[in-house]
């Protein structure tokens, strides 16, 4: 008995200390304002509202040290200064990605609507891979998907896949159904062969090590001058490897590559994956939303044809990171890779007409991705992505025309919205260290304003700029001011090259 009313008095004090937990929802139920939703949102009011005034790039790795004085502690910290915390490690702190001026790596923005999405999916904490569980979750994903497999024109009766965190991660589950469906076993291992080329996103050799197929043999396939797979040199490869009894099951084209843009040809890159039986995978990453435009459709004209594809919505839709997506011809490829029994999920019962994440991704419990996806393309409509993704086309052909005009080299011309260029001023020609210097400090200053921020590449031990056109507050002022900058930074040398023009 005295047990028992211990152990009632410990619950009611347990009770009254957890109930902290809930002082929002009662601040609610009392219709007051909880205050560090207040402030959460005139945050994020402030934030939006002044991003066109705010840097895309302020050097500092200190400022975030200050969080290292606020360990988790046993009393809660005043709003107030966990939000003025919150401001001085926030602003003006390194990459502002939200920014348009970010014109480095892949961008994407990250759309607001997609921030409330994500903001209801927690507050709801809906859980998503298990349809019985939580069939709308469930099912706003896979529409997602099928809208997805439309867009790549996949067929309707077997096509499927599912929400990952990433690029990375998509591509890396894309890779263990291919192992999986052409039985890609230890001892086949060292024999086996794997395609690609150069311009392929190092995440794939990542995955593939990830994967347990690190032994594999990797063939970096030529490439023609535009960065894009040679079709011919791939056939060759494979049947030179056949004939050395070696064993080619994959082979993997970029759909938009993260250097340059480039698009390898993916119709003859089916037809030889088809004639051989090789696995043929797509990361579209960066590049498969741009499927949205015509001029996308164009270029990539074939990629219906991939065992698998690899599209970002955190990248072509402007989704805040945290977002990817892979998508297969045949689901059941994907299912075969994940699908897993337990006891204690003998009541999820399967419904055969509705496919859960849980039974074709790594994943059981995580974030209802869904929400931030589809919540953005209701209340926008399909219209605006179509036509940013079309401008940033457009705003990287302006750049690739009037870089030129200022004297700087290119690379090819942009597939889709990232090309390369670099200056070479007369006095430094034929001394490639010294033109890689050259460059590199160009970066500096130009990321040193920090209205734009920019990053580079190297190929063939050449140092190059990048321009990444993809966030959606990107517009023309930005690449103007970015002209502006390179006119300005390179002024001296191009005074010494004669049919260097002026960017009006
Ligand atoms: C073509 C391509 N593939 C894969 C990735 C990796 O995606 P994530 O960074 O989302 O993991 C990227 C990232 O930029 C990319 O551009």
């Amino acid at each position: 008995m005295d047990t028992l009313i211990a152990l009632q008095n410990r619950l009611q004090e347990l009770e009254t200390i957890a109930q902290e937990l809930e002082r929002p929802d009662q601040a609610f139920r009392a219709n007051q304002p909880d205050p560090a939703a207040e402030e959460t949102f005139a945050y994020a009011k402030s934030f939006l509202s002044s991003l066109f005034n705010q840097k895309a790039f302020v050097e500092d790795v200190t400022t975030p040290k200050l969080l290292q004085q606020y360990p988790p502690q046993e009393e809660p910290r005043r709003v107030k200064e966990i939000f003025e915390l919150l401001h001085r490690v926030f602003d003006n702190v390194s990459l502002n990605a939200a920014s348009g001026g970010h014109l480095a790596y892949i961008p994407g923005g990250g759309l607001y609507y997609a921030a409330l999405g994500d903001y209801l999916a927690a507050v709801t904490n809906k859980y998503s891979t298990v349809f019985y569980i939580s069939p709308v979750a469930v099912k706003m994903e896979n529409l997602l998907v099928r809208w997805m497999c439309e867009l790549v024109g996949y067929p309707a009766d077997k096509s499927g896949g599912y929400l990952t965190s990433g690029g990375s991660l998509a591509n890396l589950s894309a890779i263990v159904a291919a192992r999986d469906a052409k039985q890609i076993k230890a001892q086949l291992i060292p024999q086996s062969v794997v395609y690609f080329t150069h311009q392929v996103h190092h995440c794939v050799l990542k995955d593939l090590r990830v994967a347990g197929l690190a032994e594999c043999i990797i063939r970096e396939v030529p490439m023609n001058e535009a960065y894009e797979m040679r079709a011919d040199a791939l056939a060759e490869m494979i049947e030179a490897d056949l004939k050395q009894g070696l064993h080619p099951w994959l082979v993997v084209a970029s759909a938009g590559s993260t250097d340059v843009s480039a698009i390898d040809p993916l119709n003859d890159i089916a037809d030889i994956a088809e004639k051989h039986g090789l696995w043929f995978h797509v990361d579209a990453a960066y590049g498969g939303f741009f499927l949205l435009t015509e001029t996308g459709k164009q270029k990539m004209k074939g990629i219906h044809r991939a065992d698998s594809i690899v599209m970002d919505p955190h990248k072509g839709l402007f989704m805040p990171y945290g977002t990817g997506a892979v998508i297969v011809k045949d689901v059941q490829t994907l299912w075969r890779s994940n699908h897993f029994d337990a006891n204690y999920m003998q009541d999820a019962i399967p419904y055969h007409d509705e496919i859960s994440p849980a039974d074709i991704s790594p994943e059981l419990s995580r974030h209802f991705r869904g929400l931030r996806v589809w919540l953005p393309l209701q209340l926008h409509g399909l219209k605006p992505f179509r036509a940013a993704l079309e401008e940033k086309i457009l705003l990287t052909q302006y750049f690739y025309y009037q870089v030129k005009s200022l004297g700087f080299e290119t690379g090819p011309f942009p597939q889709l919205s990232v090309m390369i260029y670099r200056f070479v001023p007369t006095h430094l020609k034929g001394n490639i260290e010294a033109i890689n210097a050259y460059n590199a400090n160009l970066l500096k200053k130009i990321n040193a304003d920090g209205k734009v921020f920019i990053s580079s590449t190297s190929l063939n031990g050449e140092y190059w700029l990048r321009l990444a056109v993809l966030s959606f507050r990107t517009h023309r002022w930005h690449i103007d001011h970015l002209l502006q900058l390179l006119k300005q930074f390179t002024e001296n040398e191009r005074k010494q090259v004669p049919d260097a023009h002026h960017v009006n």
